[in-house]
């Protein structure tokens, strides 16, 4: 009885926003079957790996046949023999095969959901909890997470420019807590929604859908959501998504009825920190515009926290160069952005290395599978982002937190401040 992959097979299934999405399953010889579904982002960066998808009338263009059939073609003969637990040789193989430097051939859909059940299948097959497995007997911590309460931009019909209103409790002391004070927060955020007009649903990673006169009004409307609940110690998060808005010629921000120079862009940030409990900031500015979030990361980098996701595109290279300009002190990590988990954890060793924070992240079209949860944990990154605190493809994620959480035990530690580079932790004490 082995570890060498016997069987791997490709389906398609439907994700959050009921679309089409790749799940692969990978079984062992020894019986030990892991599974993964590959999510899909909205907001996208230009230097993002590439799913593959049908085109065509059905679905949108959003069908993955090819890519479910290229698993079946090439992947399953590629892999099949290799031994699961080599994750590095498999994702090398994957990478290989496909041959583009974006996994535009076979699709990162296919590609990242084949990576993710391989690591599935090697913990199964050691009979671990795949958090414990990544661990390797490291001591590792309970991130932090970082939740939406608005979604916004390209996840809300643009109806705030500013994609994600999130809160963070870095002092909250447990997961559980944390989430125990993040519901009183979303609720009191609801409330004042309602006390404005109609309720009107929720965006496509469950945060109160937008329904404000500016983007400060939904600034506003967070921090006193935040007073309301009677919480101290609970921070915003946001994220501008800043790539949707402009690039280094100007950033167009529509619900304020402004078109911002990149200097003028750095300064409102700015300016958003010194009115707002304003603790972490993703991309502030567009992919290319090292300037501007360089600009940002000198003036403020030292206090909040600021996270590159389209500038970086979870990719160790980008990271390295986006170090040496100092653009940012934090890096989200998403598996599929890159394709594989080999590579994915270059990325967030390359983070680390500098001294940044790292947050796994999920992408605004998800489904049931958690493994981010468990990347989060035993990466040891410290900081979890999985959408709002409503809807189950992210509600799941949070759950599963709970019971890594439960079976550490009294060893659990929360990440908490921890979770931040220095300078930022330094600054929250
Ligand atoms: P996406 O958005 O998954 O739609 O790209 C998530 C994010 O920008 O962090
Ligand atoms: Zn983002």
């Amino acid at each position: 009885m082995t570890a060498r992959i016997a069987r791997v097979k490709g389906r398609s299934l439907w994700d959050s926003r009921g679309r089409p999405t790749v799940e692969a399953e990978v079984t062992l010889e020894s019986g030990a079957v892991g599974r993964a579904i590959a999510p899909a982002g909205a907001s996208r960066g230009a230097h993002e790996a590439i799913d593959l998808r049908d085109g065509g009338e059905a679905f949108l263009g959003f069908g993955v046949d090819r890519a479910v059939a290229g698993i079946a073609a090439e992947i399953a003969p590629a892999i099949i023999g290799m031994d699961a637990r080599e994750q590095a040789a498999i994702d090398r193989a994957l990478c290989e095969l496909d041959g583009t430097p974006n996994k535009a051939r076979l699709g990162a859909n296919a590609v990242v959901a084949v990576s993710m059940a391989v690591l599935h299948a090697a913990a199964a097959d050691a009979r671990e909890p795949l958090w414990r497995w990544l661990a390797e007997g490291r001591k590792v911590r309970i991130p932090l997470p970082e939740i939406q309460i608005f979604g916004g931009g390209a996840h809300a019909g643009r109806r705030t420019d500013v994609q994600d209103f999130m809160v963070m409790c870095p002092r909250a002391g447990s997961f559980r807590r944390a989430l125990d004070i993040t519901h009183d927060v979303f609720r009191a955020a609801g409330r004042l929604m309602e006390a404005k007009g109609p309720l009107s649903g929720v965006a496509d990673e469950g945060g109160w859908w937008p329904n404000f006169a500016s983007n400060e009004d939904a600034l506003e409307t967070l921090t006193r959501a935040i007073e309301a609940s009677g919480h101290r110690d609970v921070y915003i998060s946001l994220d501008i998504a800043a790539n949707e808005l402009g690039d280094e010629s100007g950033y167009k921000l529509a619900l304020d009825g402004r078109r911002l120079t990149g200097a003028e862009m750095a300064g409102r940030m700015i300016e958003w920190t010194k009115r707002f409990p304003i603790l972490s900031i993703e991309d502030p500015a567009g992919q290319d515009d090292w300037k501007t979030m360089a600009a940002v990361n000198a003036a403020i980098g030292n206090r909040v926290q600021l996270i590159g996701d389209d500038v970086l595109v979870t990719n160790a290279e980008r990271v390295e160069a986006a170090a040496k300009a100092g653009v940012c002190n934090a890096a989200l990590i998403k598996v599929n952005q890159v394709g594989t988990v080999s590579e994915a954890k270059a990325a967030l060793d390359a983070a680390r290395a500098h001294g940044w924070g790292t947050l796994v992240s999920a992408r605004s079209g998800e489904t049931e599978d958690v493994t981010i949860a468990h990347l989060a944990t035993g990466w040891n990154a410290g900081q979890l982002k999985v959408g709002s605190f409503t809807r189950s493809e992210r509600m799941a994620k949070w759950n599963e937190v709970l019971r890594i959480e439960e079976a550490m035990g009294p060893d659990a530690e929360f990440a908490g401040a921890s979770a931040f580079a220095a300078p930022v932790a330094e600054a929250l004490r």
